[in-house]
């Protein structure tokens, strides 16, 4: 299992905290990089902070989750930054598949979007689907 990084803004605070108390509850090595209330704030700071990390790949085997309201916020800044590729899901199908097919390393979720139940499923389907590798490699390289 990766460590994981996770973020929000605002707008994803309460969804942060249930999916961080979620994982470790499975012992799962997760560290918190912000924000730390429901004050307003700007989701592009914590997009980079996470990815910046999981591109650099500082802490080894590393992924990251980011959610704000919608979850796109987050991830359009998030693939902004080079080797990023985030995946927005709102259903575990893609969860899955973007893992097999994308090799995604940071998923994005909206708190205003996704329910915490179908967040939970989304989060632990995601973690634990492996990249399928073969022609998916040479696309990936090709992003
Ligand atoms: C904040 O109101 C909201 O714009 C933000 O959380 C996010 O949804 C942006 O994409």
């Amino acid at each position: 299992m990766p460590k994981i990084i996770i973020a929000s803004d605002h707008g994803g605070y309460n969804l942060k905290c249930e999916i961080v108390k979620h994982l470790k509850a499975q012992g799962v090595d997760i560290e918190d990089y912000g924000c730390y209330s429901t004050e307003s704030c700007d989701y592009p700071i914590y997009a980079k902070l996470v990815a910046n990390d999981v591109a650099l790949g500082v802490k080894g085997d590393l992924k990251g989750i980011l959610i704000c309201g919608t979850g796109i916020g987050m991830s359009i800044a998030a693939n902004k930054i080079k080797g990023i590729r985030a995946s927005h899901c709102t259903d575990t199908f893609s969860a899955r598949m973007t893992r097999m097919h994308n090799d995604s390393n940071i998923l994005c979720l909206g708190e205003r979007i996704t329910g915490i139940g179908l967040a939970l499923d989304i989060v632990d389907i995601w973690l634990n689907t492996e990249f399928e590798g073969g022609r998916h490699q040479k696309r990936i390289e090709m992003i």
